[in-house]
C-alpha cells in the first residue's frame, strides 16, 4: 500500500481528488454509497418514513438489502417504500406494543425467509420544558421510555428469537449524545437513551456468544422534525430557520462548515449492519463531532 502511495505522489505532485479515488479504488476500497455492503441481507427498520429512519432506508437499498420499513405514519411510510422500490416495504408497527414488534420481525422471516438486521430506531422527544426535577412529569416519561427505551428491548428480544438459532444477525438500536451526556436534552428523553445503550450492553454477552451482535448508534442534534420539533417546545416563538440554525450552526462541534445529516447517521448503520463490523459487538457508535469526549474544566483565575 505504501509502495502505491509512493506512486500516485510521483505520478502527482499534489494529488488531486481524482486521482485519489483512483489510489482508494486501486487499493480495494470503495467510497461509494452504492457499493452493495449489505447484498442480499433482510432488514426492519422502525420510525422508517422520515428523518434518520427514511435515509437509513435508502442506504441500506441502495446496499443491496431489502427493508422492510416500519412507523406508524402509514401513508407516508408507504410512499417512502414505494419510491425506493421493489427491495422496500412498508408495514405499520407501533413499537410500544410488543405484539407489533414480535410481528414485524415475523413477516420479515415469512416475506424473506431470515431477518438479518434489526434497526431498532423509532423514537420521541418527549416534554422538553423542565424547570427543575420536581416539574417531571412520570406520564411523559412512561410514555416517552415505552417509545425509547422498553420498544428497544422489545426489538432485541424478538429479533434474537429468530437470529439466535441461525447464529447470524445484527441489531441496531438508536441511542443519543442525550444518552451519554446529561444536559444535552431533558432528562427524560435522556434517561430513555441512556438505557438503550444499557439494553445493549447488557444483552451483547449473551447474544455475541450465539452470533448475534447488537450495538448502539448516538447521534448529535440534526435539524429533522424531531429536532426541531424538540428545540421549538423550548423556544416556541423561533422560526424554523432560527431553530435549524441553532441546530445546525450552535449545536455544531465540527469547523469547516461541516454539518451532521442524516445521511451521516445511515452510513453508520450501514457500517455496522455489514460484515465490516463482524466483531464489533456491544458498542455505542457515537456521531457526534467530538461532543462527548470533551469539556472545558471550569479554570477560575487566582485570585489577584
Ligand atoms: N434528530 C436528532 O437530533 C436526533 C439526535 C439523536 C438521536 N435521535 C434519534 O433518532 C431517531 C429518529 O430521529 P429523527 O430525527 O429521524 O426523528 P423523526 O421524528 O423525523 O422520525 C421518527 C420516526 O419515528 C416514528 N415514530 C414515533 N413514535 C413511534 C412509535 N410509537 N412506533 C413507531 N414509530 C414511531 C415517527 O412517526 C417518525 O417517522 C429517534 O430515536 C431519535 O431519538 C435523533
Amino acid at each position: 500500500m505504501f509502495l502505491g502511495v509512493q506512486a500516485v505522489l510521483r505520478r502527482n505532485a499534489v494529488p488531486g481528488p481524482a486521482a485519489l479515488a483512483r489510489f482508494v479504488s486501486h487499493c480495494g476500497y470503495s467510497t461509494a454509497s452504492n457499493s452493495q455492503r449489505l447484498a442480499g441481507k433482510v432488514a426492519v427498520i422502525t420510525g422508517a418514513a422520515r428523518g434518520i429512519g427514511k435515509a437509513t432506508a435508502a442506504e441500506f437499498v441502495r446496499n443491496g438489502a431489502k427493508v422492510i420499513l416500519t412507523d406508524i405514519q402509514d401513508d407516508l411510510g408507504r410512499a417512502v417504500a414505494a419510491q425506493l422500490g421493489p427491495d422496500a416495504a412498508y408495514a405499520r408497527c407501533d413499537v410500544t406494543d410488543e405484539a407489533q414488534v414480535a410481528a414485524a420481525v415475523d413477516l420479515a422471516v415469512a416475506r424473506h425467509g431470515r431477518l438479518d438486521i434489526m434497526h431498532n430506531h423509532a423514537g420521541v422527544t418527549g416534554r422538553m420544558v423542565l424547570d427543575s426535577v420536581g416539574s417531571l412529569d412520570l406520564a411523559d416519561f412512561d410514555r416517552t421510555m415505552a417509545t425509547n427505551a422498553r420498544s428497544a428491548v422489545a426489538g432485541i428480544k424478538h429479533a434474537a428469537r429468530v437470529m439466535v438459532p441461525r447464529r447470524s444477525g445484527c441489531i441496531i438500536c438508536t441511542a443519543s449524545t442525550a444518552g451519554v451526556l446529561g444536559g444535552i436534552i431533558a432528562p427524560t428523553y435522556g434517561i430513555s437513551k441512556a438505557a438503550v445503550i444499557g439494553a445493549v450492553r447488557a444483552f451483547a454477552g449473551e447474544l455475541g456468544r450465539h452470533g448475534v451482535r447488537v450495538n448502539a448508534i448516538s447521534p448529535h442534534g440534526i435539524a429533522t422534525q424531531f429536532g426541531l420539533g424538540g428545540l421549538a417546545q423550548l423556544f416556541p416563538e423561533a422560526s424554523e430557520e432560527e431553530l435549524r440554525r441553532m441546530v445546525e450552526t450552535g449545536m455544531n462541534e465540527m469547523g469547516g462548515g461541516t454539518v451532521l445529516e442524516v445521511e451521516d447517521i445511515a452510513r453508520a448503520a450501514v457500517y455496522l449492519a455489514s460484515d465490516e463490523a463482524k466483531y464489533v459487538n456491544g458498542h455505542n457508535l457515537v456521531v457526534d463531532g467530538g461532543c462527548t469526549v470533551w469539556k472545558g474544566a471550569n479554570k477560575p483565575a487566582p485570585a489577584q
